[in-house]
């Protein structure tokens, strides 16, 4: 189902500022994104109203801690129903083992999605961490230590995704953010790729806030995305894109 391969960022202030545009992209679009913004205001409330108007809930919280406390939080994500939840790869193999792990005995469906390099963080950044190699080269060390660990889904940039999808082969979930249909603002977003070119890099999944959110018709908007990573999915299982 393309609808599933779009995931709208919902960042809004509140869940009811919200839940008229939700209402509306509904019927169209499969996966709603719920951040930090959102959840730490209105927690698991937001998810199960996302999840009872029909989206596939993306709890995008990035967790990072020891292993029993992600182990944990994990197991309550998969409790919620979500689909799929966010986690640092620079917690390290223990805890991401344990992730993956406490996820398959609670075989609820729940995706796990590590995060390698955060896009706001450059090579001098990493530097000053006393990671002394460039952001592209540490993304495919921790997406590698991930994958050994057990974890099958990753976010990755726009600029990472076809090197990712080189590395880890075809069954990996790639969810690329950043994404901006041509003639729409990049805003600051500084890698931006159109929805075509991240799904024929081997992208699955699309992360498409502000071009749907602001647009003058957000389903419409939506719609097109969708057109056109349905086109771009059949020419890549043609082997044409
Ligand atoms: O509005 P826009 O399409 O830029 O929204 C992108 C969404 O993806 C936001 O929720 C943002 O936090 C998230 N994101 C991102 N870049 C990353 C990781 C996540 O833009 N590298």
């Amino acid at each position: 189902m393309p609808r599933n391969n779009l995931a709208f960022a919902v960042d809004f202030p509140s869940f009811q500022d919200a839940e008229p545009l939700l209402q509306r992209l509904a019927p169209a679009v499969g996966v709603a994104k719920i951040g930090l913004e959102l959840f730490t205001r209105d927690g698991p409330h937001a998810v199960r109203l996302a999840s009872s108007l029909g989206f596939e809930v993306f709890l995008d919280l990035k967790l990072h801690d020891i292993p029993e406390t992600v182990e944990r939080a994990v197991a309550n994500a998969c409790a919620l129903g979500v689909r799929y939840l966010t986690l640092h790869t620079a917690g390290g193999r223990a805890m991401l083992e344990r992730a993956a792990l406490r996820c398959e005995k609670e075989n609820t469906g729940l995706r796990l999605l590590a995060v390698t390099v955060l896009t706001s963080l450059d090579r001098s950044d990493l530097a000053s961490l006393g990671i002394d190699v460039e952001p592209a080269q540490q993304v495919l060390r921790l997406a590698t230590l991930a994958h050994g660990a057990g974890i099958r889904g990753f976010v990755c940039s726009a600029r990472e995704v076809a090197q990712v999808r080189q590395a880890l082969g075809p069954h990996p979930i790639l969810v690329t953010p950043g994404i901006r249909p041509s003639g729409t603002s990049a805003e600051d977003q500084k890698r931006v790729a159109t929805p075509a070119s991240a799904i024929a890099d081997g992208a699955n999944v699309l992360v498409v806030g502000r071009p749907i959110r602001d647009a003058a018709d957000p389903v419409a908007a939506a719609q097109a995305i969708i057109t056109e990573i349905d086109r771009t999915l059949a020419r890549r299982a043609a082997g044409m894109a």
